[in-house]
């Protein structure tokens, strides 16, 4: 079988399985998507967002990029976050970087990767930003997989300074976002503990929206 033949095989066995396991699988889905949460990931083919989280299709909206990066400027990663936000009503937007993804590796080295290096700037700045920190780290591997936390750290802020994040906070909505990042080596999962939930929590500076409360700020 050819090496694309064999994919198409897969998709019937699929299909198939997903049939038998719950009658009128596919036929809930044409009706409706509900997904509860809005994935912000790495392209890294060992990061499948559905797989590592259990969730079924239609469980889980999905947006990925090289690094999980998020720009204010990518009209493409905003059209996603608005979608989520506005039509599927989601309550929960997980960034989830990697340890010893490639982009940051390619962001750390002082050699040419094509265009991509325009697109991993934002590493660069979080790298150079974290400079000491960083270089006191005992080996390659623990520097890059801190800037990879980092990295994860500074897009979970990225997306609470969009006004698409913003105005759904100051509607009303219900919309945490997370920072998570995941182990190749163990498939595991680990919660940085960077919540952001709420416009309060948003330094003034990136504000888009004055609180509701605020006091001459
Ligand atoms: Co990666």
């Amino acid at each position: 079988m050819s090496e694309i033949q064999h994919l198409i095989e897969n998709n019937r066995a699929w299909s198939n399985e997903m049939k038998q396991r719950e009658e009128g699988f596919f036929e809930k889905l044409v009706a409706q998507q509900f997904p509860r949460y809005l994935w912000i990931g790495c392209s890294d083919s060992r990061v499948p967002a559905n797989e590592i989280t259990g969730l079924l299709p239609g469980e889980l909206f999905v947006h990925r990029n090289v690094a999980n990066i998020v720009y204010p400027a990518d009209l493409n990663c905003l059209s996603v976050l608005e979608y989520a936000i506005h039509t599927l009503h989601i309550s929960h937007i997980i960034v989830c970087g990697h340890y010893g993804c490639g982009g940051v590796v390619a962001a750390m080295q002082r050699t040419s990767h094509g265009f991509v290096d325009n697109w991993l700037n934002d590493i660069r700045d979080t790298y150079a930003h974290r400079w000491e920190e960083i270089q006191n780290l005992s080996t390659a591997e623990e520097r890059v997989d801190r800037l990879c936390e980092m990295n994860v750290i500074k897009q979970v802020q990225s997306v609470a300074h969009t006004n698409v994040v913003q105005n759904a906070w100051a509607s009303g909505q219900s919309l945490t976002i997370h920072g998570w990042i995941y182990g190749i080596k163990d498939g595991l999962v680990k919660d940085l503990d960077v919540k952001v939930a709420s416009l309060e929590q948003v330094t003034p500076a990136f504000r888009h929206i004055d609180l509701p409360t605020a006091s001459g700020e």
